[in-house]
């Protein structure tokens, strides 16, 4: 029996009558990224992130009985019918199915908002997919009961994982290390775990500002991003190092070296974006105002020893983060130097946040 087979449902009940549930999700911000993946969403590389506080998918799951046993679903985007989400969601559906078959008792009516606004262009695959896998395991819970919490907590991010891979750590802690690493106790390619070692009292409430640089659409999905690992020349070495940097980040969150800890965030970031401008085809997500900011951040940081910082996801957005105790010296800063190089002057001031939450 392997793992995952612990996690496959085969004894569970039905419930008979219709019923609602309603779960929060939170985005997260990896300071080293996941980027190539194998087959079912297996991570080629570690990857450890933030949780977020502010950026959420709130997510309402309404279950009623029947008789089939096919996938069978509907899906409403702040109450109005959503046609465009349902590839994503039907896949999901298909690849939880052996693991979840109680999901083929009911036909779902699944709402879904975001608390950021619609238009900013901030990927909502991860907070949306923990958002829905919280929903599926609440369910899993009244069907079947009989496991231990963190049964179901893995079992969760195990799910949205199948979502979306960076899904699958959103669900639970400040601090998630995704695959396994040989410096993360416990660490594991199929869900994330909370960070289970000491962190310094600098990063508590860690703000994370984003910078909306360009809403528009994606030149390059990361999921053809991640495919492009395979056969790039420098893969095996980025793996490597991925593995390398968590093992030095478990020290720098230790000791709370903030020079230690922006040296290796930048570069992680700046790593994530020189794997995709060395692809075959190559192609560049950041746009000439994310150079400008970043040079702006290093400018401030120069000028003031406040140990502020930049990292990137897989687009032209920037995410400044800095600790707590500095939050008006660099919000000041955001506002008057950085929010011009925004698309309508847009920003989302975010801080480290907890995972998801029931709402029902
Ligand atoms: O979860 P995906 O497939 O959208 O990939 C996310 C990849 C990065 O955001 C670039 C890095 C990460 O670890 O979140």
């Amino acid at each position: 029996m392997t793992i995952l087979d612990t996690f496959k449902t085969t004894n569970y009940s039905k419930i008979n009558n219709k019923g609602s549930l309603t779960f929060s999700a939170p985005s997260n911000i990896a300071l080293v990224k996941y980027w190539g993946k194998k087959e079912n969403q297996i991570p080629a590389n570690p990857s450890l992130s933030f949780t977020l506080n502010n950026c959420k998918t709130v997510t309402t799951l309404q279950y009623e009985p029947k008789n089939d046993k096919n996938i069978s679903f509907d899906l409403l985007f702040e109450g109005q019918p959503k046609e465009s989400f349902r590839p994503k969601i039907q896949k999901y559906f298909e690849r939880i199915q052996d693991l979840c078959p109680y999901i083929l008792d009911y036909h779902f009516t699944i709402d879904t908002k975001n608390t950021f606004p619609h238009s900013s262009g901030i990927a909502s695959s991860a907070s949306g997919m923990a958002a829905l896998s919280a929903n599926i395991i609440a369910l899993e819970k009244l069907v079947n009961p009989n496991e231990t919490e963190d049964y179901y907590l893995q079992k969760a991010s195990l799910l949205a994982r199948l979502g979306s891979g960076s899904a699958c750590r959103s669900i639970k802690g400040n601090i998630v290390v995704w695959g396994e690493t040989e410096s993360i106790e416990n660490s594991s390619d199929l869900f994330g775990v909370e960070f289970p070692y000491e962190v310094n009292a600098i990063f508590e409430n860690y703000q994370d500002t984003i910078l909306l640089v360009d809403k528009g659409e994606k030149q390059v999905s990361s999921t053809v991003g991640h495919e492009l690992m395979h056969n790039h020349p420098f893969a095996e070495r980025r793996f490597q190092q991925a593995h390398e940097n968590i093992a030095k980040l478990k020290e720098i969150l230790k000791s709370g070296s903030l020079t230690e800890f922006i040296a290796l965030v930048e570069s992680e970031a700046l790593t994530l974006h020189s794997m995709m401008m060395t692809s075959m085809p190559y192609f560049i997500l950041m746009k000439p105002n994310t150079l400008e900011i970043i040079n702006q951040i290093w400018k401030f940081r120069e000028t003031t020893n406040i140990p502020v910082c930049f990292t990137l996801d897989a687009g032209a957005n920037v995410h400044v983060l800095y600790p707590n105790n500095y939050k008006e010296e660099v919000q000041n800063f955001i506002a008057d130097e950085l929010a011009k190089y925004c698309q309508n002057n847009q920003f989302i001031h975010d801080e480290m946040g907890f995972g998801v939450e029931s709402l029902s």
